[in-house]
């Protein structure tokens, strides 16, 4: 089965099932939205069904609540939570200083309510994803729908002052229609190719009306696990100062293969 797995989906795989070793029995944990989270939303169905964990889980996404609640996880609200001991969840980009662009699945308000409301947060992703430099992948922010065409006018004019290398922006749609986003607002994409400041750059987003959020998670995360295509997983702890290599086994998990979700 696990032959027809793409390299990119083992990675992710082993990624997450490295990253689900972070669940302890009676915690409360954030549960990321994107192929790599569902990933780790299956794995940690699986413990839960096959070793008995106990855990309370805040998804960031009406898609994740269903695939969890779908692999038997118990759910809960973040308002319920009230503070979480782990998140963990996917991202776009993350650099050296695990800073990071999220969004491309268009959750990333609540995925950074959710990551600041935790004692850890925990990024999954293949090696693809690593950056010298964030803004290759296009940064999505938040808008609301009213006046969002006179928000995007203002944010690229902002643009012309800030340090990066393209000011272009486009509204995300789904087939003919703007992509809504779980609480109705649209999603920019701002295909900047290379963010000089980034910290900078997510104060300025963020001061302008209409603007909800932005896809930067700064100085958010704690540990990135980095999944390679042949089963090598490698953990990188900021706070440690940490990097940890092991390769983990596919057929173990075989059963978690039959139905690939995002
Ligand atoms: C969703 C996200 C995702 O974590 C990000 O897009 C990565 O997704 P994937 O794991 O599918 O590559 O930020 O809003």
């Amino acid at each position: 089965m696990t032959g027809e797995l793409s390299p990119i989906d083992k990675a992710k795989f082993v990624a997450a099932k490295r990253a689900a070793d972070y669940v302890e029995d009676g915690m409360r944990v954030g549960l990321g939205t994107g192929s790599t989270a569902a990933w780790l939303v299956r794995c940690l169905g699986e413990q839960v069904r096959d070793a008995g964990l106990r855990f309370k889980g805040v998804p960031t996404s009406t898609r994740t609540a269903d695939l969890a609640r779908e692999v038997g996880i118990e759910v809960i609200s973040l308002d319920e939570a009230k503070w979480l001991d782990v998140t963990i969840d996917g991202a776009d980009e993350f650099d050296g200083d695990l800073n990071l662009i999220k969004g491309g699945g268009g959750a990333l308000l609540q995925e950074k309510i959710v990551a600041t409301a935790s004692d850890q947060m925990v990024v999954i992703a293949d090696i693809g994803k690593e950056v010298e430099h964030l803004g290759a992948f296009p940064l999505p922010i938040e808008v609301i729908p009213f006046g969002w065409q006179t928000t995007q006018a203002l944010v690229e004019e902002t643009l012309i002052s800030m340090d990066v290398l393209g000011r272009q922006s486009s509204l995300r749609m789904n087939g003919d229609h703007p992509f809504v986003t779980d609480e109705g607002n649209y999603i920019m994409d701002l295909h900047l190719q290379r963010i000089g400041n980034p910290r900078q750059l997510s104060l300025v987003i963020n001061q302008m009306p209409g603007v909800v959020e932005n896809g930067l998670f700064i100085d958010i995360c704690d540990a990135v696990v980095i999944g390679y295509g042949d089963g090598r997983v490698e953990v990188r702890d900021i706070n440690e100062g940490t990097v940890e290599q092991e390769r983990l086994d596919f057929l173990e998990t075989d059963n978690l293969f039959t139905d690939l979700a995002d």
